[in-house]
């Protein structure tokens, strides 16, 4: 007997949202059966593309109307509550969502508030950790080759509300997801502040996770160069060191450890086409089998969340424990307490977004 598919309605067709449509519409146990972007031109190619025929400008009532069993949408981060409630008020079963779960923790806090209330699971695509290379990292120090490991860190030249929930997840992954107890970051450089991806040009600070484990990391202007890699979006590093060793993987360029047995390293890149598969797959999984959580489940994305949000709020002035305990608006707060100065860069090739 051929397996129940699961009927999905994508919302936002952008790059992502056509990935993730895409990603469904090639997997046996997906169908998509609604698409939705406000663009009209998007939503005539992508229908077109897909053979779907329902579609819409408003996204609440195309999932009334058709009911998924899965709600995704993939719009711009301004955009994120109403299209949560829209998933939850339609019956959704699960909700697939682009990263950052939100801009404030304010709202952060009231998407959670709302999935939990209605027992709706959710995943936030952080799918670069299906990447060999990631994998690769995650196995060394699983293996036990660096040994205790007393330091889990990441960089990307690209600004925090496109890279920083990403380094944090992997980070995360890699420290076995031990809850954090408190961060202290710096801020600097305003020009991305009134970006589509409000942020600070530059982030940078510490985490203390339960484990003793501490995380390092800087995201944007003055982030080192990560020469591996030609494509600047994907100068990024992410690894840990150990008592025996250290291992990280570049996103566009492999990965390296050095461990008591020697040098080693290996190749991989990031790639939507290979990375999408299996995320899509681990929905279907976890939906059939509730002892088969999805990796890049909510509730484990919701502490990367508030990682980012709490390093927003230690920008702003000190020290800030965690789980934070209400919302606030951390742009806002950073609007406020960004210096004007102009931000000092990490490599020459970052001038191009943030001037120099
Ligand atoms: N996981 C990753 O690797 C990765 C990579 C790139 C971008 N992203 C994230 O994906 C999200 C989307 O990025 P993108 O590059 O696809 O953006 P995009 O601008 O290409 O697409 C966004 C689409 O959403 C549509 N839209 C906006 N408001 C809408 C609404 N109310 N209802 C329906 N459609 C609406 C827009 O018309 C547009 O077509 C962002 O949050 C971004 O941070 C993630």
């Amino acid at each position: 007997m051929a397996e129940m598919k699961y009927r999905v309605v994508v919302a936002g067709l952008g790059k992502r949202g056509m990935h993730h449509a895409l990603a469904f519409q090639a997997n046996p146990r997906f169908e998509v059966v609604g698409l939705c972007d406000i663009d009209v031109g998007r939503l005539r190619e992508g229908s077109a593309r897909l053979g779907v025929t329902e579609t819409g400008a408003d996204a609440a009532e195309l999932a009334r109307r058709l009911r998924p069993d899965v709600f995704c949408f993939c719009t711009l981060p301004d955009v994120r509550l109403a299209m949560i409630r829209a998933g939850v008020e339609a019956g959704s079963r699960l909700i697939a969502m682009e990263k950052p779960i939100a801009l404030t923790s304010a709202e952060g806090i009231e998407i959670r508030r709302m999935l939990e209330g209605a027992g709706v699971k959710a995943v936030v695509s952080h799918q670069h950790r299906y990447g060999e290379h990631y994998r690769k990292v995650k196995e060394m120090i699983s293996s036990g080759a660096l040994g205790r490991i007393h330091t889990v860190y990441g960089t990307a030249t690209g600004w925090m509300m496109h890279m920083l929930s990403h380094l944090i997840d992997y980070m995360r992954w890699y420290n076995g997801e031990a809850e954090a107890e408190w961060v202290l970051a710096q801020a600097a450089g305003r020009s991305k502040l009134d970006d589509a991806h409000p942020s600070p040009d530059y982030i940078a600070g510490f985490i203390h996770f339960a484990n003793g484990v501490h995380g390092v990391i800087e995201c944007g202007a003055g982030a080192p160069d990560v020469p591996d890699v030609d494509y600047w979006w994907r100068k990024c590093r992410i690894g840990a060191q150990g008592a025996d060793g250290f291992a990280e993987v570049m996103t566009g360029g492999g990965w390296r450890a050095v461990t008591r047995q020697g040098a080693v390293s290996g190749g991989g890149s990031m790639n939507y086409y290979l990375d999408m598969p299996p995320y899509i797959q681990q929905i279907a999984d976890w939906l059939d089998d509730e002892a088969k959580p999805h990796p890049c489940r909510f509730e484990s994305a919701y502490r990367g969340f508030e990682i980012m949000m709490a390093m927003c709020r230690s920008a702003a002035g000190g020290q800030v424990a965690l789980p934070l305990e209400s919302g606030a608006d951390e742009i806002a707060m950073l609007r406020a307490a960004v210096p004007q100065r102009k931000v000092l860069l990490g490599t020459a090739a970052s001038a191009k977004e943030y001037g120099g």
